[in-house]
């Protein structure tokens, strides 16, 4: 049990997930995470902020006795996803002269996917408030970050935002309040890339509305609580931006060394162009790895050997992903070996089809890469320094 004072009346009574390493049974997560949810005590109410994960049910309850709750006015359900709201029916049991308070798209769903019956909602609209006696609840909506019911909260008062989802991170830590900057930042940007990057314009607006209000403090509902807002929100400004740097990924597959050759001969020619390459062998990377670089590439190169008449499953995957993703980048190419034909380009392009891209010449070579094979690489290298600067990225 830990539950934990942030402010005077607000106390953390969340779970950490300490050991789980996949989430949505897609997204890796190398710090397991936490489900962060917040307990409000007003002189006349009280407010739970979010619940948990269904597996972790018994820790928010424990953290619930521990802070000495015996009556729940409100449940703040913010986001209907199962990591937040999947607690609240077991909640309602323990507390059931509690009510969920929620939107009404919100509501929807959480009867669509928790069975909850009509009767214990109360639905609020964007800035209503809800007051607990000296404690105001003020409601934001903030659709897309990354789905579309998902609302904040203001705590009027204390100045405290609690974010949901948004500005959070898959990080697990003894106590909620930020205490390691790198670290935190780390997971924080790794989370942008694999869950919120695709919403980068609706993210824009929203950190607009939060630059023109009085934050002190921002308490997501995963990873930490910021004592410093400006901390995740300058973070935030940098990754939603078109803004990218100098640098290359190169996504691989090698099944016999051929296309390997011609990725560390591409990555050499980068390198004496004096821009930063990082190839993935797909075969090994933690894929989080290869988003989180999406973040600010400029470039990809997807590198694959022809087999089944196309792609390698696990390139082609990729590539689903960096399309789902759809990151800033602005160049792309394909590079590999292939032994007597295929469709490889073809069918690696129609899967990238979200991408504002420009395509450089692919570079495709027939068996083991010959001369002329790495001559096409070093013009590519060539061709994406001269890109590079064009954006202005590389001197
Ligand atoms: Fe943390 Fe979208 O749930």
């Amino acid at each position: 049990m830990a539950a934990t004072e942030i402010k005077k009346g607000i106390t953390w009574v969340g779970a950490l997930d300490w050991d789980r390493r996949l989430f949505d049974e897609l997204i890796p997560l190398p710090d397991g995470t936490s489900y962060n949810a917040y307990l409000v005590r007003g002189s006349e109410k009280t407010a739970l902020i979010d619940t948990v994960d269904p597996s972790k049910t018994g820790e928010l309850l424990e953290n619930l006795q521990e802070a000495g709750v015996t009556r729940l006015d409100y449940i703040v359900c913010q986001h209907a996803e199962q990591d937040h709201s999947g607690s609240i029916g077991d909640i309602l049991e323990i507390y059931p002269q509690a009510v969920v308070v929620t939107n009404e798209k919100c509501k929807s769903m959480l009867m669509d996917l928790l069975l909850l019956p009509e009767i214990k909602f109360q639905s609020v609209s964007d800035g209503q408030t809800l007051e607990l006696g000296g404690k105001t609840l003020e409601f934001i909506f903030a659709p897309w970050v990354h789905w579309p019911e998902t609302m904040l909260t203001y705590l009027r008062e204390d100045k405290i935002l609690f974010s949901c989802d948004f500005l959070g991170a898959h990080l697990a830590q003894s106590r909620p309040m930020l205490s390691d900057e790198g670290r935190s930042l780390r997971s924080a940007k790794r989370y942008f890339a694999e869950i919120m990057m695709p919403f980068r314009l609706p993210i824009r607006k929203h950190l607009e509305k939060l630059r023109g209000m009085e934050i002190e403090m921002i308490a997501p509902s995963h990873g930490v609580v910021y004592p410093r807002p400006a901390f995740i929100l300058d973070a935030y400004d940098e990754w939603v931006s078109d803004r990218t740097r100098n640098l290359v990924l190169v996504p691989f597959v090698s099944m016999h060394g051929s296309t390997r050759e011609m990725v560390e001969y591409l990555t050499g020619a980068l390198i004496r162009q004096d821009i930063t390459v990082i190839p993935f062998n797909l075969i090994h990377t933690d894929i989080g790895e290869l988003a989180n670089e999406l973040v600010d590439a400029s470039t990809v190169v997807l590198a694959t050997p022809t087999v089944l008449g196309g792609a390698h499953p696990a390139v082609a995957h990729a590539a689903f992903l960096v399309n789902a993703l759809r990151p800033k980048l602005k160049f792309a190419s394909i590079i590999g070996s292939y032994g007597w034909g295929g469709r490889t380009v073809e069918n690696l392009l129609a899967s990238l089809g979200n991408l504002k891209v420009e395509l450089l010449e692919p570079v495709l070579a027939k068996g083991a890469p010959k001369e002329k094979d790495f001559q096409a690489l070093e013009q590519l290298a060539a061709v994406i320094a001269e890109k590079h600067r064009g954006i202005g990225v590389l001197s």
